[in-house]
């Protein structure tokens, strides 16, 4: 993927990961457009920054998203690449029947809210050059952390879309998967361990990873390793155990 003259829109940019990747993106020369629900932590990201917007997007919202795509490449019809990074986590309690709204909002965003902006522009971006989607999963969609299982369920399942969306857009767009360990970020700091990587030492990591050429298809810090590789390295079972120790 190209790390400059880029017009990149970024889900979730008002906070945390997205908010650094798109203040690092644009910092190398790239037009950046950061969508979310709050539209003060939006300007608040692109604040005295050149080349950078804000809209505002609810992704659980089809119509809204549908409606955000065409803006998006009316206003910017440069647009080349999309970072489906907008993402909620939850905890949940299995052992009894349970009101299930949490499980239905986070599949919505988590899931849903990417294969739903990326099919909107599709038929943009299939047609720009250099273009690229990347898909922020985690981790825990190699080892599930199990107090948050539909979190997990999610970024599994988002993992095995982006490997299908790959293959059939090869040679059209470039689809690489970002899956971040534990970061210090406004995500359910109560599902938090104590050797979460501190924000910034992850984007510097991130950056250097997006920077070879070619991009990995997946970006993994080193950190993330011992989760993504468990179950191919015969760990599985001791990544579970030491995961879920509290
Ligand atoms: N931090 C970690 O430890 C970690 C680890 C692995 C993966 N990840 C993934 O990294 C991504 C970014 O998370 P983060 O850690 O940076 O957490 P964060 O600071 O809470 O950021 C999540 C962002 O998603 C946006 N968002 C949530 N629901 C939305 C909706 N319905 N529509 C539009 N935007 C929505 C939020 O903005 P609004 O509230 O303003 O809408 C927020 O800016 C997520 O996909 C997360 O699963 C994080």
């Amino acid at each position: 993927m190209k790390t400059s003259e880029n017009t990149m829109l970024v889900t979730g940019g008002g906070s945390g990961i997205g908010r650094e990747l798109a203040r690092r993106f644009n910092a190398l020369g790239n037009t950046v457009i950061v969508v979310g629900r709050r539209l003060e932590t939006l300007e608040a990201t692109i604040a005295g920054r050149r080349n950078m917007h804000a809209m505002v997007l609810d992704v659980e919202d089809p119509e809204a998203i549908t409606a955000l795509a065409d803006r998006v490449v009316a206003e910017y019809p440069s647009l080349n690449v999309l970072i489906n990074n907008a993402g909620i986590m939850r905890r949940e309690d299995l052992t009894r029947t349970r009101d299930l709204h949490d499980s239905e909002q986070t599949v919505v965003t988590n899931l849903l809210g990417p294969i739903r902006l990326t099919n909107a522009l599709t038929d943009h971006l299939v047609n720009q050059p250099d273009a690229a989607i990347v898909n922020v999963s985690s981790g825990l969609a190699f080892v599930p952390l199990s107090s948050t299982p539909t979190y997990n369920a999610t970024k599994a399942a988002l993992h095995s879309y982006t490997v299908s969306l790959r293959e059939q857009l090869k040679g059209k767009i470039e689809v690489i998967e970002l899956a971040p360990p534990a970061v210090h970020t406004e995500l359910n700091p109560a599902s938090r361990p104590a050797h979460a990587m501190p924000l910034d030492e992850f984007i510097d990591e991130v950056m250097a990873l997006f920077r070879g050429q070619p991009t990995p298809r997946e970006i993994l810090v080193e950190q993330v390793n011992f989760l993504r590789w468990a179950e191919r390295d015969g760990h599985f079972d001791q990544a579970l155990e030491m995961l879920n120790a509290h």
